[in-house]
């Protein structure tokens, strides 16, 4: 495969079809070693499906997959000796201890110490119910014990997939904390999840997929700084003018919305521009009277897939080319 070098995992034109889906139509992921790997897409977007082929769970109907510099084929799913997952609800015995499953997944794989097993426990926080049969575990706790055993052979590559799914606040930090960890050390961390706010503080880089499809992958702060709004508010009956005003920015940046109820603009350009926007508007006589920037890897997450902005009661007036159609209310920062 080419351009793959210096890459934990790498798929290339991937597909997968149950019947006539595609469920992964050409997909191509390129994830760097040593990152936390954040993938985003809406449900039924293929990220399960991405995992269960790189896991050997199914095979793939075309393309190439690459892990840890190495082809990945039909029958290689020894190979995933270096490689932890965690895909679906993981399987235990139910009427053995967490502890003892660890032992028993431990016994079959390669030799692990059986320290390593005590420090998982306290990693993923089951030191205290350690000992307690799984079948009487809730679904974050089992969720945890997941994490615990695809922990366990202190691999290269973890694969997660809605590994957030069913633990509670502090458990969600206490991953985020050991997945950042991971990485530091210089392993790969590649991970699904519809919470986009959670990516956002853990994933160095972020690919973006929708039916089937790579849509956007690269750096989170790359992504982010592309992403970049301000909003300001003002009159309502300024709005016309205001656009008009900021007209010669959004010419180079292409997007105004406004929500002309409330008076607010947003203007998509990086965030560094509020100062820009405000002299704009000054310049025509228009004070605003308030003035937010950032940056959104929801709004970057809805555009690309094609999802409905959120909220929906505000209207929003775009000038130029809105980027696929989509608006956002301007709600949320009213508030
Ligand atoms: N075993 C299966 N049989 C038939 N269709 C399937 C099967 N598994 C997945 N699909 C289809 O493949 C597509 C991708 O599904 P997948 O589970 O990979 O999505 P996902 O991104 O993980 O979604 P979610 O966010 O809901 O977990 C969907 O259209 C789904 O209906
Ligand atoms: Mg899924």
């Amino acid at each position: 495969m080419s351009g793959t070098a210096g890459l934990a995992l790498a798929t290339r034109g991937l597909r997968k079809n149950y019947g006539s889906r595609h469920a992964l139509d050409g997909l191509n992921l390129s994830v760097p070693m040593g990152v936390v790997y954040g993938f985003l897409g809406p449900n039924g977007a293929g990220k399960t499906t991405t995992m269960r082929v790189l896991t050997g769970l199914v095979h793939s109907d075309g393309g190439t997959v690459e892990v840890l510099g190495k082809p990945f084929k039909r029958g290689d799913r020894h190979r995933l000796f270096d490689v932890g997952a965690l895909v679906e609800s993981p399987t235990f015995y139910p009427y053995l201890s967490a502890r003892a499953n660890l032992r028993e997944l431990a016994a079959s794989g390669a030799h692990v110490p059986s320290k390593r097993i005590e420090e998982l426990l306290d990693l993923v926080g089951l030191c205290d119910r350690a000992n307690d049969k799984v079948q009487g575990y809730s679904m974050g706790m089992k969720q945890r014990l997941g994490i615990a055993a695809a922990l366990l052979s202190d691999p290269k590559l973890l694969l997660l997939d809605e590994p957030a799914n069913g633990l509670d606040p502090a458990g969600i930090v206490a991953m985020r904390d050991t997945l950042r960890a991971l990485a530091s050390q210089g392993k790969t961390v590649f991970i699904s999840s519809h919470l986009l706010a959670e990516v956002q503080v853990m994933a160095d880089v972020v690919g973006i997929v929708a039916a089937g499809k790579l849509v956007r992958e690269g750096p989170l702060k790359e992504l982010l700084s592309m992403q970049g709004v301000v909003k300001v508010r003002v009159r309502p009956n300024l709005v016309d003018s205001a656009i008009k005003s900021l007209q010669p920015l959004a010419a180079a940046d292409r997007l105004i919305e406004s929500d002309r109820e409330e008076g607010w603009l947003a203007v998509h350009v990086s965030a560094d521009r509020a100062e820009d926007v405000n002299q704009q508007l000054a310049g025509a006589g228009i004070f605003a009277s308030g003035l937010e920037s950032g940056t959104d890897l929801e709004m970057l997450f809805l555009e690309l897939t094609g999802g409905q902005a959120v909220g929906g009661e505000g209207t929003f007036v775009g000038l130029g080319a809105p980027a696929n159609g989509s608006a956002t209310t301007g709600k949320e920062t009213a508030a």
